[in-house]
């Protein structure tokens, strides 16, 4: 069973702001630099970091924000380049692998694709590229 697509004729789920709208990637790009990760609801409406690959492009992946410990929202901290949960001090590393515990499992992936402006995720059910192993979360 697949869920019917929400938000664009291709399939896949529109990311939207804090707001609910849909993000442009232009407007998002404007001031952002390579590497940031910004967040914008995914999924089923879950926090989930978006990747500045360039001043033009987004990483073809984003990682969903939510710990797999206890579910908190797992903030970027920018000068360790790393994910560090507030909660109980669990660490992911940029590409939200995690690196240490108490979190038992690496941030969801998803993928991302820009379709008329819109940044679009869909769900990623392959291969986890950080660890070699299937996507847990599929
Ligand atoms: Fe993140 Fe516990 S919820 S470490």
């Amino acid at each position: 069973f697949i869920p019917p697509a929400t938000g664009g004729a291709g399939g896949g789920t529109t990311a939207k702001d804090e707001l609910g709208n849909d993000v442009s990637v232009a407007k998002f790009l404007e001031n952002r630099n390579a590497g940031d990760r910004n967040l914008v609801q995914g999924l089923k409406g879950d926090p989930t970091y978006i990747v500045v690959d360039s001043k033009e492009a987004i990483k073809d992946y984003g990682i969903n924000a939510i710990c797999t410990h206890l579910g908190c929202v797992v903030p970027w901290n920018v000068a360790e380049n790393k994910f560090k949960c507030p909660c109980h001090g669990s660490q992911y590393d940029e590409t939200g692998k995690v690196i240490r515990g108490p979190a038992p499992l690496s941030l969801p992936l998803a993928h991302t694709t820009v379709n008329d402006d819109k940044i679009v995720l869909t769900p990623w059910t392959e291969t986890d590229f950080r660890t070699g192993d299937a996507a847990w979360w599929a």
